[in-house]
């Protein structure tokens, strides 16, 4: 089975679209899967329940990512015919909810491809194909996503640079809690574009926190970690994309013992990330925002 995980960006959403460093981690407790399983019907078919599809390929829009990514690998594995096979792709991931939902289904099925052609392929090149696919889904898109999920580590990321791997000191007790709005991350990027004039001082503070972040990663520094966040979440709303049900599920975080959260991804619906400082202080704030009516996935 191929896999993929979800991920959250930690620090730098939007400003590394524009050079700026964006930190980001994966959450392999949420992932995708892809899969190739015997098809009673002598044809290539794709099944997958999250994203609404049982069809035939041949049934598949031309515009569609998934469409554009199976031309793709047809070209990069030399395959000249599908096989009579059922693509199955399942994933914990919600959609559109900054959690990298479209790139983790990229990854994993570059990945079950690979496994059903017995193809070896980097890590590195599973990233650019994803990239591609990035590009349908987001327009401009960094390359955080695909570079996050396809290699599985904590990533210190600067667009068209190797991203360079943060060894996170200690454990971040992170809960991601859902507004279960759905996003549209191309709209809110392309927004952020079209005002960028206005929102460049913002972007520019938003890399500082990042820069400063990844110190305080790296030398286990919950306090400050959790104060960044803070300052990155209002950084992101001064910027318009946070939206009044992230706000409140933050304000809840915060109240609750939180020592630090902020929306991720893209915003204006998707999810927040809210850390405490002890492992044990996880079940209380979990439980407290699931008393106010919140959805946390892990
Ligand atoms: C989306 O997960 C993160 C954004 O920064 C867009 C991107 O990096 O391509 C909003």
């Amino acid at each position: 089975m191929s896999e993929a995980p979800a991920k959250v960006i930690l620090f730098g959403e939007h400003a590394v679209v524009y050079g700026e460093p964006g930190i980001a981690i994966p959450i392999s407790a949420l992932k995708t899967s892809a899969f190739f399983e015997n098809n009673i019907h002598n044809a290539f078919s794709i099944q997958s329940a999250p994203l609404g599809m049982d069809l035939n390929y041949l049934e598949l829009a031309d515009d569609h990512p998934l469409k554009k990514l199976i031309i793709l690998l047809m070209n990069e594995f030399g395959i000249t015919s599908l096989p009579e096979k059922k693509l199955r792709i399942e994933s914990a991931i919600p959609i559109a909810s900054g959690l990298g939902s479209g790139a983790a289904c990229s990854v994993a099925v570059i990945r079950a491809f690979a496994e059903e052609y017995q193809k070896s392929i980097s890590t590195q090149r599973i990233s650019e194909i994803a990239f591609e696919i990035e590009k349908i889904y987001h327009g401009t898109p960094s390359g955080l996503d695909n570079t996050v999920i396809s290699f599985g580590v904590p990533i210190y990321f600067i667009k068209n640079q190797p991203f360079q791997f943060i060894q996170i000191k200690k454990p971040l007790n992170l809960l991601i809690v859902d507004t279960e709005i759905e996003s549209n991350t191309a709209e809110v990027v392309k927004d952020i574009r079209d005002h960028y004039a206005t929102f460049s001082p913002l972007i520019h503070e938003i890399g500082d926190i990042s820069r400063t972040a990844k110190t305080a990663l790296e030398d286990g520094d919950i306090k400050l970690i959790g104060e960044l966040m803070n300052k990155n979440h209002d950084l992101l709303k001064r910027l318009t994309v946070s939206s009044p049900e992230l706000d409140y599920l933050y304000e809840i975080a915060i109240e609750q013992g939180a020592i630090g959260a902020k929306l991720t991804g893209s915003g204006r619906g998707g999810n927040i990330i809210a850390l405490v400082e002890e492992e044990d202080q996880l079940a209380y704030l979990r439980q407290a925002l699931q008393n106010k009516g919140a959805k946390v996935l892990n």
